[in-house]
């Protein structure tokens, strides 16, 4: 049976990931995969609740990373396990790296209590850890995403943060990819679309070449 193929998109408010994981998608379908795409906080009617809290309410450091952890969870066991069991490819708009970089970098909030955390939610019962085989990194300065959030819609509780937030973001997603370098492909959103475009079709072929998929 194909193997199931968990891939990841991350970037700051503003990177430009989101108009990419359809491309993505297309490249998969066209090779005759199923794919399913999904996000986080999100991708279960649970927590899509909790998305809702989460983005829009204040809230104590701790109670908002609980929160995504949870949300999480309740996606991991309902949608992206079922999915990679039947051998799907999960494309995921942001996962834990997010909370890395959101909540550690950003908020500052412990990034061992995060590691546990990350460990108790994502180990599965043949103790094997749950991460994204593919993550790509959409890197933009937070000056940049700031001019392209400015035209954007109403912004949520993270996108109204002040440019040095981002700044702390971007360096918790920088911090990540320096533990784990072998998962994570860096690309450069600061240039055009179409360049962006032609840079993730690229790292995800590249990928595909190395796992042998
Ligand atoms: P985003 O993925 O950018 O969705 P949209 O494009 O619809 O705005 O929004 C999710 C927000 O949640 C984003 O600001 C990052 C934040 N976030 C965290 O702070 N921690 C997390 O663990 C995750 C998954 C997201």
């Amino acid at each position: 049976m194909t193997r199931g193929l968990f891939i990841s998109f991350e970037g700051i408010d503003g990177a430009g990931k989101s108009t990419h994981i359809d491309r993505v998608a297309h490249l998969f379908r066209e090779s005759g995969r199923v794919v399913v795409i999904t996000r986080e906080p999100g991708g279960t009617p649970l927590s899509e609740k909790l998305r809702e809290l989460v983005l829009h309410e204040p809230m104590d450091a701790l109670t908002e990373a609980l929160l995504m952890f949870a949300a999480r969870r309740e996606h991991l066991v309902q949608v992206i396990e079922p999915a990679l069991a039947r051998g799907d490819v999960v494309l995921c708009d942001r996962f834990t790296d997010a909370t890395f970089a959101y909540q550690g970098g950003g908020r500052g909030f412990d990034w061992q209590v995060l590691a546990q955390l990350e460990r108790m939610v994502q180990t599965l019962p043949d103790d094997h850890l749950r991460q994204p085989e593919l993550t790509v990194w959409f890197d933009l300065d937070p000056q940049i995403a700031a001019q392209r959030l400015a035209t954007a819609r109403v912004p949520d509780k993270f996108e109204s943060q002040p440019a040095d937030f981002f700044a702390a973001v971007r360096a918790g997603y920088a911090q990540r990819h320096a533990e784990m370098p072998q998962r994570f492909a860096r690309i450069d959103a600061a240039q055009s679309r179409e360049a962006v475009g032609l840079d993730v079709d690229r790292v995800v072929r590249e990928w595909l070449k190395r796992v042998g998929s």
